[in-house]
């Protein structure tokens, strides 16, 4: 491919000029190409969500190398150019200054048959010691998965290349050890030293096999590292695989974030990294619900941002299928479980705004009047005796069928077929955000925090709080529910921006 034609089909010399001499290649461009062929249907859809961040077309999953760097959030994600189900993976690129508007960039990563590759997995992101970024991820496409590195070509991070002396780190690491499924590495810095964990499974019977392994790194330049041991393996028996292991430093403890192949899981504990043993204290749910895959970045106010994948199950014809979760901030909370908030950024989204004044609530469900709930942040707070039920009817038609019922009940949320804990106090403060296809709940300050997916007409836009009696529930003159709603607060939203102005070949 020549600089000329290039320009023709990009009409643009911005990313050209980041290439910096380095060699276009052809399936980059088909891959750029393919993503804007589709932009058009993607972003006619009414269905696509507004604030949730996204790429300009097709498919998504994991987010990756998530990395703050000189003011910029920085967002990797898997990304199929060709389509808008999982299959050829590459690395999409987005940059944003406050985790709510993104500009696309160029694709990041891509497969080079070249060099044998059919795909690349998720991996993570770590400025080295010379004080420039490196991406490392699973090269697939080989007899084993390999962990692979690129560097930046520009001081933007537009660039990416490839190391020459790739792979950095192979099966051969572990000795005798066989380790299946190995990949997803995440990157953490300790005392000076970089650290790695990837995952997988060691099919040894014990337990579910699922392990986490961790290396270290053996030359500043993040080439050449050291297998240090298996740093964890869950007792559960479902537990057969481990993917995308996040290990993070928070408030003096260790955080262990697994993707299971079911929800994500996390573990509060104690890490040795002498010994490479991880010691879990306690151990929750992430998200019961949509999301998977996470992935961690710290930011310039020091706070911990937790990102995920988040299903959208679109159906086909639509021009893209998934999102990523609202970015979270995570904190320990004194009970010894994580914490997970929305950034105060998406503030800046809030538009006209509805307040509902405290009332009792009987059973009954009370549609509120003129909010439009397809794309709105409400807050709300409960109080309720533990024999009633209440929530929020989500995504309502004219007809009454919601695409999603928020239900608490005897210390439960349940949305769909998503169940979780959320404890039993009396008083339920409660943060949701809907957003097209997409629904989040947070409970009693981000002590539980749950994304769904959702499918409704674009009509269906109504919101309903309900509540209603269990007990005598059966009884022909059940009492009326004994739930109060103290505060109820709604915000339509504006949408984020997404620009495709850095998005070109
Ligand atoms: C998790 C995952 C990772 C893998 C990637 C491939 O969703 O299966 O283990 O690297 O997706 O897209």
């Amino acid at each position: 491919m020549t600089r000329r034609r290039l320009l023709q089909t990009a009409g643009t010399t911005a990313a050209i000029g980041a290439m910096r001499g380095a060699e276009i290649d052809p399936a980059w461009v088909q891959a750029m190409e393919s993503v804007q062929a589709a932009v058009a249907t993607a972003s006619e859809d009414p269905e696509r969500p507004i604030f949730h961040f996204h790429p300009p077309a097709n498919w998504n999953n994991d987010p990756n190398g998530t990395l703050f760097y000189k003011g910029w959030h920085h967002l990797f994600y898997q990304l199929n150019p060709f389509g808008t189900n999982i299959g050829n993976q590459h690395w999409g690129h987005a940059r944003s200054r406050d985790l709510v508007n993104w500009e696309h960039l160029p694709i990041a990563v891509w497969p080079s048959s070249a060099l044998g590759e059919r795909a690349i997995f998720s991996g993570g992101a770590i400025v080295a010691n010379d004080g420039r970024p490196r991406l490392i991820y699973t090269s697939i496409g080989h007899a084993e998965p390999e962990q692979c590195m690129a560097l930046p070509q520009d001081a933007d991070l537009i660039a990416w290349k490839k190391f020459a002396g790739n792979p950095v780190l192979t099966t051969a690491a572990h000795g005798p050890l066989k380790v299946n499924q190995w990949r997803d590495p995440f990157l953490f810095r300790d005392s000076g030293q970089v650290y790695m964990v990837c995952g997988g499974n060691a099919r040894t019977g014990r337990g579910g096999s699922g392990q986490v392994q961790l290396y270290r790194a053996a030359k500043e330049d993040l080439s050449e590292w050291r297998y240090l041991g298996c740093v964890f393996q869950p007792l559960e028996r479902e537990t057969y695989n481990i993917e995308c292991p996040n290990l993070l430093p928070l408030e003096g403890k260790w955080v262990l974030i697994i993707s299971p192949h079911r929800p994500c899981e996390y573990f509060v504990g104690t890490l040795d990294l002498e010994k490479a043993r991880f010691t879990p204290e306690t151990h929750g749910i992430l998200d019961a619900g949509d999301a998977y895959a996470s992935n961690i970045s710290r930011d310039g106010q020091g706070r911990t941002i937790l990102w995920l994948w988040g299903r959208t199950n679109t159906p086909p014809g639509h021009g893209w299928n998934g999102v990523m979760v609202l970015p979270r901030i995570l904190s320990l909370g004194p009970d010894g479980f994580l914490r997970q908030q929305v950034p105060a950024e998406f503030q800046s989204l809030r538009a006209s705004s509805q307040t509902f004044s405290a009332r009792l609530l009987g059973n009954q469900v009370i549609v509120l009047e003129g909010v439009h709930g397809d794309a709105i942040e409400l807050q709300a707070e409960f109080t309720a005796p533990n024999s009633s039920a209440f929530g929020f009817e989500v995504r309502r038609s004219a007809s009454g069928m919601a695409a999603a019922v928020v239900t608490f009940q005897r210390g439960m949320l349940s949305v769909g077929n998503a169940r979780t804990y959320i404890g039993d106090s009396n008083r339920v403060e409660v943060h949701l955000f809907v957003d097209k296809r997409c629904l989040e709940v947070y409970v009693n300050d981000g002590a539980v925090a749950l994304y769904t997916a959702l499918n409704a007409a674009p009509e269906d836009r109504g919101i309903a709080v309900f509540a209603r009696e269990l007990q005598f529930a059966r009884s022909s003159d059940a009492p009326a529910a004994n739930v109060t709603l103290e505060a109820l607060q709604v915000w339509e939203m504006h949408p984020a921006t997404f620009s495709l102005e850095h998005f070109h070949l």
